[in-house]
């Protein structure tokens, strides 16, 4: 064999052995990571859980709705973002959510007894998270919309908002630092271009949702199938 052909066959070799040394690792590696999931599998009581890796517990990963609180406070409109808000009742018509305590906001709802929540729409973003940065107890916050009033009265609510929804207060439950306020919903008002068949329109309000992580805004995206209904495929047939 001349000694260019030697050179091609050792280089052949250890390329080989490289390869068998890189494929025994992997296996060893993957023998490792299969006893370690299969023992992460077969925790504590020996009941077998999914093969899922654990991530910070700190998290609320589920999307949240972006809405601006208003309230009188000192004798003027205020409003603040709000992310922490659910429906707990349908008659009464309740809404729960969470404030801080120091929220200037709160003070308002707490003196007023009634506020309203708005639904921004992308074209509000930058004006909806400058409310959840600033204090109306620091800066004016009253003119950064145009404010309207319906049937309760003082309760300002946002000209601009596809969706203005006024609330009394039901109940105030103070929980370590936050308040969480029931509110109960009195009036809600859309305009004519956001209605479809005399309903709410999704796609015409272009509601925003706020999930953390990461800490951000998105439009609702794609409409997968319709609920309380879809499900029914699997129902047994009578
Ligand atoms: C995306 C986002 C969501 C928020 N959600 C809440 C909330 O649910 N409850 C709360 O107390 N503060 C929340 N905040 C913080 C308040 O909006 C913020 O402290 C605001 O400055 C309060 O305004 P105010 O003091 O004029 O009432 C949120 C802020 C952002 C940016």
């Amino acid at each position: 064999m001349s000694g260019s052909a030697d050179r091609r066959s050792s280089v052949r070799q250890s390329s080989t052995n490289l390869t068998t040394i890189c494929f025994s690792v992997c296996m060893r590696q993957a023998r490792f990571r299969t006893a370690w999931c299969g023992a992460l599998n077969t925790q504590r009581s020996g009941i077998p859980i999914m093969s899922k890796i654990e991530i910070d517990n700190g998290i609320a990963p589920f999307p949240k709705p972006a809405v601006l609180v208003g309230a009188i406070v000192d004798g003027k409109p205020n409003f603040m973002n709000l992310a922490w808000l659910t429906r707990i009742s349908f008659k009464p018509h309740l809404w729960l959510f969470s404030v801080a305590k120091d929220r200037y906001t709160a003070k308002g709802i707490r003196e007023q007894g009634k506020f309203s929540i708005n639904i921004p729409d992308r074209d509000l973003v930058v004006e909806l998270d400058y409310c959840g940065i600033t204090s109306g107890a620091k800066e004016d916050k009253s003119k950064l919309f145009t404010t309207f009033y319906g049937e309760l009265g003082d309760v300002p609510m946002i000209k601009e908002c596809p969706v203005c929804i006024e609330l009394t207060v039901f109940d105030v439950l103070e929980m370590v630092e936050r308040l969480l306020i029931v509110g109960e919903v009195k009036h809600i008002y859309t305009e004519e271009r956001f209605l479809t068949d005399g309903k709410l329109d999704q796609e015409k309000i272009g509601q925003l949702a706020y999930t953390q992580p990461p800490s951000a805004y998105w439009l609702l995206g794609e409409r997968v199938a319709e609920a309380f209904s879809v499900g029914k495929k699997l129902c047994p047939e009578d």
